[in-house]
């Protein structure tokens, strides 16, 4: 069988480990696998390149993805669906194996129900916003990313008797600053599911300051949301998906704390870095168990499904279920960091 796969959306650390479960199971069982470049991008123009396992085996500690991504939106235009589709059988595919977050996966999810296209999904974000899987490849490298960089900043933080707020991706979704947050033992969280007190914040910082802690760690979401202040600007970028570009937020808590408690304070925003560098253990564990277990779906001809994450189970759910619902933080984790938020 002929098995193409592509990387689609923000990479994150993981996803050459999926390409290389995906092309070791195929090849296990006589078939071959292409690249397509660029996400839905590659699958649009028809530019791929082979994979095998020899050339695939040595990418698994690689940040990033061999076969590049895109945010690309065949469905933008139908044109371009209907490009995606010549592709697929131009190149006598049997499946298509698309690794990606919610927009990456929709577009497979719609081209198996529009056009019996046979897909196969795969999640991934460092946002850890999937509502069908309990945790994608991503997230951890990026927990450890933002941990390792805080308790750098932790250091001039305390130096300086600063405080020190930090920025935070995960769009939505408060999964990345809460655990980090946990992790490097903040002294706030601000997440999207949650609208902010910052006058509580301040209150805190005070009180610990005047306790003997001369320092502070804010950690805040990208997609957090300040009481009264609308943070999206009418010429904000969107993307192909409709997304607006998010940030800045950092800057405006940071202004509020030093106004509002008289304590010095910067802001960094951790930004990209949280999508790079090589993947963690546990990532390259389960980014390969779920390319193994996605090449299976493919060989079985169990199409129209996604890979998930379930327990310590790699189970199957129907793509068109696994999409379209943002998965935000259980509210048990915030209840569970207030212990230390008081
Ligand atoms: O979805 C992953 C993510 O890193 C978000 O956390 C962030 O908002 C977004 O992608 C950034 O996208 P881009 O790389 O297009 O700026």
């Amino acid at each position: 069988m002929k098995v193409a796969c592509l990387t689609g959306g923000g990479d994150c650390p993981g996803l050459n480990a999926v390409i290389r479960g995906l092309v070791r199971t195929i090849a296990n069982s006589g078939g071959e696998t292409i690249g397509l470049l660029e996400g839905w991008r590659g699958a649009i123009e028809g530019n791929f390149i082979p994979l095998d396992p020899m050339k695939t085996d040595e990418i698994l500690p690689q940040g990033g993805t061999i076969l590049g991504s895109s945010r690309t939106n065949p469905y933008k235009d139908e044109n371009l669906v209907k490009q995606v589709v010549d592709t697929f059988h131009k190149l006598e595919l049997d499946a298509l194996v698309a690794i990606g977050g919610d927009d990456t996966l929709g577009v497979a999810s719609k081209l198996y129900s529009d056009y019996k296209l046979p897909t196969i999904g795969c999640p991934k974000t460092i946002d850890n916003d999937l509502s069908a899987t309990d945790f994608t490849f991503g997230f951890d490298t990026c927990l450890n990313t933002v941990m390792d960089a805080v308790d750098k900043l932790r250091t001039t933080a305390e130096s300086h008797r600063r405080v020190i707020v930090v920025e935070v991706m995960g769009r939505h979704a408060g999964w990345i600053t809460c655990f980090s947050g946990i992790a490097c033992s903040a002294d706030a969280i601000l997440v999207p599911e949650e609208e902010a007190d910052l006058d509580a914040v301040c209150e805190r910082l005070k009180r610990r300051r005047a306790d003997g802690k001369m320092y502070g760690i804010v950690m805040v979401s990208e997609g957090a949301e300040l009481k009264g202040q609308n943070l999206i600007t009418k010429d904000a970028e969107i993307d192909d998906f409709g997304h607006v570009k998010l940030g800045g937020i950092g800057a405006r808590v940071a202004k509020i704390i030093q106004k509002n408690t008289g304590i010095e304070t910067r802001d960094v925003t951790l930004g990209h870095l949280q999508r790079g560098g090589s993947p963690s253990a546990y990532d390259r564990v389960l980014g390969t168990r779920l390319g193994i277990h996605a090449a299976r779906l493919a060989i079985k001809k169990d199409f129209g499904k996604m890979v998930a994450l379930r327990g310590l189970h790699i189970v199957s759910v129907p793509l068109a279920e696994a999409v379209g619902t943002m998965r935000t933080l259980y509210p048990e984790f915030m209840d569970e960091a207030g212990e230390f938020l008081k």
